[in-house]
């Protein structure tokens, strides 16, 4: 069961609720949105059918979810919602373009490719600088020597930033330089992690595990919503199947069925999914026709250089292009670019 309040609801009215759910031994979890503040019961609720929560102070809607994740339904939100990134939208209004490179490897290298991104129209800076690496010798980030990077080159160009925490112990660290938090493929479901970025008071990013189900990725955004975070974007960056010829598989479906089951914003990654520079701009038109509220897309000055999935990043040639799909596709479907 979900409860719904309204903009006006006080502090009061919420802890007059939780006290009063409490009290017939039911758990509350209250998440606050920019517009109203969601109060999500977990346990028998038959003991309050007595209870006219409805008549409640500050009480819009009382609504059963018959979803197994409740907080991030659509049921309880029929409207989608928008995340703002640091002022900038993501919903279903627009087309939000992140653009960066995979990693942070230098200032100079992050700075030129937050040039080229911002040049292709991108309003949010991606770059990791911790990275979730398969091999334990491959170049892992610069740790928070990557965060300062970030910093700087917001400052320079203005582009509030994107980036990965892999570590539940980081969170913190990684949430006072970021504009939003990532949660990876690889931490998808790491119920700890996604807990503590949920309390960090930051919008976050969540991508898709590559094994996981729809139903499962929804699960685990409810991991992060049910820690009083409803500011979560999903991202589907493609599943793991028996072809090999790309990377993993872009499951281009997953972004309608998303959006029908959940009110969240969810985009495209065109860069991981493929793993290879010759299929991003096909499949960030993909992304963009089927409806996605966004796309995130690694680009690199130098990609032969590059110390992470270089194969995969745009140079400077590809950009003129990007920057033209940004500009004519979001508008067939009816949307605008931020
Ligand atoms: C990228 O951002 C990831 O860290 C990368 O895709 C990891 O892949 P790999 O470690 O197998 O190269
Ligand atoms: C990334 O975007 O840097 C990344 C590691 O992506 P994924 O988790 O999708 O592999």
């Amino acid at each position: 069961m979900v409860i719904v309040m309204g903009p006006e609801a006080t502090q009061g009215d919420i802890e007059a609720i939780v006290g009063l759910v409490q009290a017939a031994g039911v758990e509350a979890f209250v998440s606050r949105g920019v517009q109203r503040t969601i109060v999500g019961l977990v346990g028998d609720v038959t003991q309050l059918s007595a209870v006219n929560l409805r008549g409640m102070g500050g009480v819009r809607d009382v609504m059963r979810i018959t979803a197994p994740y409740k907080l991030v339904s659509r049921e309880n939100h029929p409207d989608r919602s928008t995340v703002h990134v640091g002022g900038v939208p993501i919903g279903p209004d627009t087309v939000t373009l992140i653009a960066g490179p995979c990693a942070v490897e230098t200032p100079q290298q992050t700075l030129e490719a937050a040039q080229m991104a911002k040049a292709a129209g991108a309003t949010l800076l991606r770059g990791g600088a911790y990275k979730p690496r398969t091999s334990p010798y491959a170049f892992q980030g610069l740790g928070e020597a990557g965060l300062r990077i970030l910093a700087d080159v917001r400052e320079e160009t203005g582009l509030p930033i994107v980036t990965e925490v892999v570590d539940a112990h980081d969170v913190d660290l990684v949430a006072s330089y970021a504009d939003m938090l990532q949660v990876g493929t690889r931490n998808a479901q790491n119920f700890a992690l996604l807990q503590a970025v949920g309390a960090a008071g930051k919008p976050v990013m969540l991508k898709r595990g590559m094994n996981a189900t729809i139903e499962e990725w929804l699960m685990a955004a409810e991991y992060i919503a049910q820690r009083g975070n409803l500011d979560i974007v999903l991202c589907e960056r493609g599943i793991r199947t028996f072809e090999t010829a790309t990377r993993n598989t872009l499951d281009v479906s997953a972004v309608p069925v998303a959006q029908r089951l959940s009110h969240l914003p969810v985009i495209i990654d065109p860069s991981h999914s493929g793993g290879r520079r010759d299929l991003v701009l096909p499949l960030t038109r993909a992304a963009i026709a089927v409806g996605a509220d966004g796309v995130i897309i690694d680009v690199h000055p130098h990609p032969e250089q590059a110390l992470c999935d270089g194969p995969q990043a745009l140079v400077n040639g590809d950009l003129r292009e990007l920057a033209k799909i940004m500009h004519t596709f979001p508008q067939l479907m009816g949307k605008g670019v931020v």
